[in-house]
């Protein structure tokens, strides 16, 4: 170890230690449960009962608590929102040689289903604040073209310029996909993520604001057309167009309806038109059970992570080399990630900043590597400069601290105490 001063004249220590064996302090992932007995009772109750643990009750209830919750028509619960972003891209007929408009800045399950689709993906360049599309660049690439837009709440703060982009889309006929994953809960002047655009997919990995198990999502929309083509695709039936038909199996006759319907049909329908194809990506019924009670408490886990982000940034905001992400009095920002960027000019290594934060103690991961320069993306023509603002603010600028309601206020203001610690440290360097 060597002996350091810290600018308060205290004698501290820097680890030579390898990051890998260090005991967190505050660590990414929290420790500490969100479930209570609310969620091992149902789930108690489930298991013991002879109910089904399929397709039934508590995926109704939950469903129609969460469209209530996002302010849509519909919502439908499926195995996770890769599933749902999948379903979005499907339903909007997103097919070989169609061009669409995705954001740089997301998890690369944003725009995975469209990789093997032929699809031509324009990546829009993000604002340097909210991290979400940047108006004037979504400007220069929508066009009739434009297929669909996928956008995302990065971190739980509402798209700027969400209701323009919507509009842009539309009066181009694209059709917007918002995900989710990050808001649950997030809103602009009121009015909730997911209930924006044409599609909102939303995720319940054990991660987000709020779980089902260690995997679930949600897909919210205002279309009924689009709600029975979901209602059907997603329990294995297609979406097709069937006409009477009175088929002939040789002597043989339908079963009675209630032997088996489907059989029956097959003996009373043709079919002339495919339109979708089934899959099977449904919630469970405990997932659901769990999912409806974790949403009754997503307003406190919601407050505690604005609570923590509040602290946080009233000890960040006087450091002159860090740039606060700002919000205005219309965002409700959920914290599902709280970021802060490194000013440019004061010349400070980024990640040597994260290794010397890691060594104090506080886990951080980075997020996202941009969506263009992933390998799969370079190998369908993304490239260094396509997105120069979210280049820079992944390469030299993002950080992301820890954040969970378990999170306790001596580990919010250890955070604050080690990154003003190694700023000023980081600042005799360079000069
Ligand atoms: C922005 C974003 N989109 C989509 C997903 C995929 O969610 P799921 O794991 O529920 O498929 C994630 C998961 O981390 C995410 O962060």
């Amino acid at each position: 170890m060597d002996e350091k001063y810290n600018r308060r004249g205290k004698v501290h220590f820097v680890c030579t230690l390898k990051v890998m064996d260090l005991e967190y302090i505050v660590p990414y992932i929290g420790k500490g449960s969100t479930f209570d007995e609310k969620e091992m009772e149902v789930i108690r109750e489930i298991l013991m009962s002879d109910k089904t643990m399929s397709c039934a009750e508590y995926r109704r209830i939950f469903e129609e608590a969460f469209a209530k919750f996002v302010g849509v028509e519909y919502a439908f619960a499926l195995t996770n929102c890769t599933v749902a972003l999948e379903f979005a891209s499907y339903l909007a007929g997103i097919q070989t040689g169609d061009e669409v408009i995705s954001t740089c800045f997301s998890y690369q399950a944003t725009i995975l289903p469209l990789l093997q689709r032929g699809v031509k993906i324009k990546f829009c360049d993000i604002e340097p604040n909210g991290l979400g599309v940047d108006l004037n660049e979504f400007r220069k690439l929508i066009s009739p073209k434009t297929k669909a837009v996928f956008i995302t709440h990065y971190g739980g703060m509402i798209v700027k310029d969400i209701e323009e982009i919507v509009r842009i889309s539309h009066d181009n006929n694209a059709i917007v996909i918002e995900d989710c994953a990050h808001a649950i809960g997030s809103s602009y002047a009121g009015k909730k993520a997911g209930s924006f655009g044409d599609f909102g997919c939303f995720s319940f990995h054990s991660l987000k604001n709020i779980s089902t198990l260690g995997q679930g999502g949600m897909i919210t929309l205002h279309n009924k057309k689009w709600a029975d083509v979901i209602r059907k695709i997603r329990g294995t039936e297609p979406d097709a167009v069937f006409y009477d038909a009175n088929v002939k199996f040789g002597m043989n006759k339908a079963p009675y309806d209630d032997i088996e319907r489907h059989a029956k049909n097959a003996y009373i329908q043709n079919c002339s038109l495919i339109k979708y194809s089934g899959t099977n990506a449904t919630l469970s019924e405990p997932s659901c059970a769990v999912g409806s009670i974790q949403l009754e408490k997503i307003d406190s886990f919601n407050s505690r992570r604005r609570e923590i982000a509040i602290r946080l940034t009233n000890g960040l905001s006087k450091i002159p080399e860090i740039r606060i992400q700002q919000t205005t009095d219309q965002d409700y920002h959920i914290y599902h990630l709280y970021t802060f960027f490194l000013r440019d000019e004061a010349q400070i290594d980024r990640d040597e900043f994260v290794r010397r934060l890691k060594m104090k103690g506080i886990e951080i991961i980075l997020r996202y590597f941009p969506l263009h320069l992933l390998p799969e993306w370079r190998f369908q023509g993304g490239e260094f400069g396509l997105c120069p603002v979210a280049e820079r603010v992944w390469f030299k600028e993002i950080v992301n601290l820890p954040i969970y309601p378990k999170l306790t206020n001596n580990q919010v203001d250890y955070m604050i105490e080690t990154i003003k610690d190694v700023i000023y440290e980081m600042v005799l360097e360079v000069k």
